[in-house]
């Protein structure tokens, strides 16, 4: 007995070694982890449960069979992240580069599979030179089956993709059909061509960080959802994520413990400007309403002209969406559209509440976007609020103009509830430009023609820069004071917290892609 139980702790031991001292040596040299730290910072203490860690690949080309590894190049398993269960997969490059055999992706499937059937996150760590080259078309088939289950999962349960390696070619694809991509910035990136490729091809000299790193990814693709500065704090903050979602489309996310208390804040009350056209920091106002440091910002330096995150109020998770004056004006454009929508689309699928602070002067013009498809990719955003069948609550805190008006989650498009401050200008267009247009000829005939401009932009703007036109009609439900606006938001979620709202039976709708 002591012989076997021997044998057995051998190759746990040999299995925990991965590709052995040096390979580790190696890895922790260039500023990463080895897989098993990685899921032990994951996972709560002793919770982890490994699956498959005597697998071994099956190739035998290349002298292959002489060359195994016990777990062939992934950890997988299940444990716990705050008391809750999660599915894990971590990618060791210690073996094989962390490459993906025909075996390394039965593990992962498995892992997919039982994180599907159970109804619980799946959280996958990619550090991997992609495709197993020795055992060719195998492991591509490998690749596709690890994406199948990623779309079939979408939805169902939460999928996070920590890169923190390379993550190449095909490879990319598993993470870009997950939720979210966090990254580590100069230890990780993705792209599907190398920079070796890219130079035989368009003759272009550029850095692996340079074509597809964290902080490429984080600003310019929108590709990677957080870029963190290490390891350590991209771990951190995929366990803090989870916090703000269930553990799939069937549950609601957990609320932490809240004791109610003097709910007016006195700090909203002079954010907006009194010039209409002097910028503000939303970021301020969603910070004075939500619970204090509870705001999680989602693609923070990626189209910046929104804001998107996740936050609490009164101990519950809501998914906010704002207008950023301080950005390009809070325009809509392109990216901004698409960065909404998509993040509208998981609060949704994942039954958590959207609160939308606006303040946005219409979308942006010029050749750029239109050549761009703003048509289609604003389009994404107004299809994208008007499927979403969770809470939905405005707030109007300045311009709402134009088609912007109707995209960012107006009444007529399904929101429970519309707010506005008393400095909201609710209308076609901004007072001048309307003016300008409606007026042209009296303006033009004028002897002054600045002030009958000016005359006419006053007219215009005392009939339509303000929230009581929209309360007329009901299109706004309530004008209230900015101070008032975290109580009231409390206590219209807490009216909405048994919404059930269901969409036309349909086998899946045709969002503009
Ligand atoms: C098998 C691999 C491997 C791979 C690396 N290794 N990539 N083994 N298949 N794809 C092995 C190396 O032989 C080496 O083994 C160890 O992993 C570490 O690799 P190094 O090159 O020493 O490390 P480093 O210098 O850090 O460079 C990492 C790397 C590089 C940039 C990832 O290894 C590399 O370019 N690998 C090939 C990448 C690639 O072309 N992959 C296929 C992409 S196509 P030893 O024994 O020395 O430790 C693809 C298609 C997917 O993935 C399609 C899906 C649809």
């Amino acid at each position: 007995m002591d012989l076997r139980r021997n044998t057995l702790i051998q190759k746990l031991e040999e299995a925990a070694m991965g590709g052995g001292q040096a390979r580790i040596d190696s890895q922790h040299k260039k500023g990463k982890l080895t897989a098993r730290e990685r899921i032990q910072l994951l996972l709560d203490e002793n919770t982890f449960c490994e699956i498959g860690a005597f697998v071994t690949h099956r190739s035998t080309d290349f002298g292959m069979e002489k060359q195994q590894f016990l777990g062939d190049g992934v950890v997988t398993g299940y444990g716990k992240i705050n008391g809750r269960t999660v599915y894990v997969f971590s990618q060791d490059f210690t073996v094989f580069g962390g490459s993906l055999s025909e075996t390394h992706a039965e593990k992962i499937c498995k892992i997919m599979d039982m994180a599907q059937a159970n109804g619980a996150p799946l959280i996958g760590m990619n550090d991997s030179g992609g495709a197993r080259i020795q055992e060719g078309v195998v492991s591509l088939g490998g690749y596709a089956d690890i994406f199948y289950r990623n779309v079939q999962s979408s939805g169902v349960i939460p999928q996070l993709s920590a890169i923190m390696g390379p993550c190449a070619g095909g490879a990319v694809y598993s993470p870009a059909l997950t939720d979210f991509i966090f990254m580590v910035e100069n230890t990780s990136y993705m792209f599907v061509t190398g920079p070796n490729v890219v130079k035989t091809v368009t003759n272009e000299d550029v850095s692996s960080e340079d074509l597809g790193g964290a902080s490429v990814h984080g600003s310019k693709s929108g590709v990677a959802h957080f870029t963190m500065a290490n390891e350590v704090i991209c771990i951190q903050n995929l366990r803090k994520l989870l916090g703000y979602v269930p553990q799939n489309c069937e549950e609601k996310a957990p609320a932490i413990p809240y004791t109610p208390g003097n709910e007016i804040r006195e700090v909203l009350k002079d954010i907006v400007p009194e010039n209409p056209n002097q910028p503000y920091d939303i970021k301020e106002v969603i910070q004075g309403v939500v619970d204090t440091e509870s705001f999680m910002e989602v693609h923070g330096s990626y189209a910046e002209n929104i804001v998107v995150g996740f936050a609490r109020l009164a101990g519950k998770s809501i998914g906010v969406v704002a207008n950023q004056p301080a950005f390009l004006a809070g325009v809509l454009d392109v990216h901004s559209s698409q960065k909404a929508a998509r993040f509208v689309r998981f609060c949704d699928a994942f039954n958590i509440p959207l609160l939308v602070f606006e303040d946005v002067p219409g979308f942006l013009p010029g050749t750029d976007q239109e050549w761009n498809a703003i048509i289609t990719n604003g389009a994404k955003l107004l299809y994208a609020f008007s499927e979403a069948t969770v809470p939905r609550i405005t707030v109007i805190t300045r311009k709402a103009y134009g088609g912007a008006y109707d995209v960012m989650n107006s009444k007529h498009i399904g929101a429970d509830l519309n707010f506005a401050w008393p400095t909201a200008e609710i209308a076609v267009m901004g007072a001048k430009g309307a003016a300008e247009i409606i007026f042209k000829r009296e303006i033009d005939a004028a002897e002054d023609r600045d002030a009958a401009w000016k005359e006419k932009e006053k007219e215009y703007s005392d009939l339509f820069a303000n929230p009581y036109r929209a309360a007329a009609r009901g299109f706004v439900d309530e004008v209230i004071l900015p101070e008032e606006t975290r109580a009231r938001l409390i206590q219209a979620f807490d009216m909405l917290q048994n919404k059930v709202k269901n969409n036309p039976k349909k086998k899946h709708g045709n969002i503009p892609l």
